[in-house]
């Protein structure tokens, strides 16, 4: 099964995401590709938009992704790069957290169309996770549309389990969100 490799570079953002860590992603039919995780910053959003606006039917916007990037705040952004694809490496997929209190809440997940399946959204995932259970969080939550069975699958992988329904929680289509939990970081 091919793999991504993971390098978390670390930046001293204060609260920002930090780590350094390797996993294995796994996945039939597509090459292994060595993945770098990182901050996300003001200059990779029109690569973060590109990715937005063709994986969601109600995109954020340029500036809420702009909101998550302040110092100070409860959120943290991370972007995944391919080393090996391009200088610089292009951004393939991100994620944004927020830790409020002992809660991790994943607020926004997407790997680039050309990039899925190949443990992208796994890789960061657990960089999140690993952030959260760093600033004190010792569960995570998130809403998915109940059609996304490719998310619901990713989710269920990484130990997270239905736990109610936020009924038409979603616009474009009307839809309810699922909503997932994960105890113990
Ligand atoms: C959901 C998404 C983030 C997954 O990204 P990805 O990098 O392809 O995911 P990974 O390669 O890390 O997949 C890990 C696991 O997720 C599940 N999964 C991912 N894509 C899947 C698909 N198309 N069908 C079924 N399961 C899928 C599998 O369990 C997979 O494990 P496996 O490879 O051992 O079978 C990606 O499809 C995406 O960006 N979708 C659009 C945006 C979105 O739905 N975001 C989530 C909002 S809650």
């Amino acid at each position: 099964m091919p793999s991504a490799r993971v390098r978390t570079l670390t930046r001293s953002v204060p609260r920002q995401i930090r780590g350094h860590h390797r996993m294995v992603g796994r996945d039939a039919e597509r090459p292994a590709v060595e993945l770098l995780i990182e901050p996300m910053r003001r200059s990779d959003l029109p690569e973060v938009m590109a990715i937005e606006v063709v994986s969601f039917s109600v995109p954020w916007t340029e500036e809420m992704f702009g909101n998550e990037l302040g110092p100070g705040t409860l959120a943290g952004a991370l972007v995944a790069r391919i080393p090996g694809a391009g200088a610089p490496p292009p951004v393939v997929g991100y994620i944004c957290v927020w830790v409020v209190s002992d809660e991790l809440h994943i607020n926004n997940l997407a790997v680039h169309p050309r990039w899925r399946k190949r443990g992208i959204a796994g890789g960061l995932l657990r960089a999140a996770l690993q952030h959260g259970r760093r600033e004190g969080a010792r569960a995570a939550f998130l809403e998915v549309r109940a059609s996304n069975v490719a998310a619901q699958a990713l989710y269920r992988k990484h130990r997270f389990d239905a736990v109610g329904v936020r009924h038409r929680y979603y616009t474009h289509p009307i839809e309810d969100a699922v909503i997932m939990c994960r105890m113990g970081l």
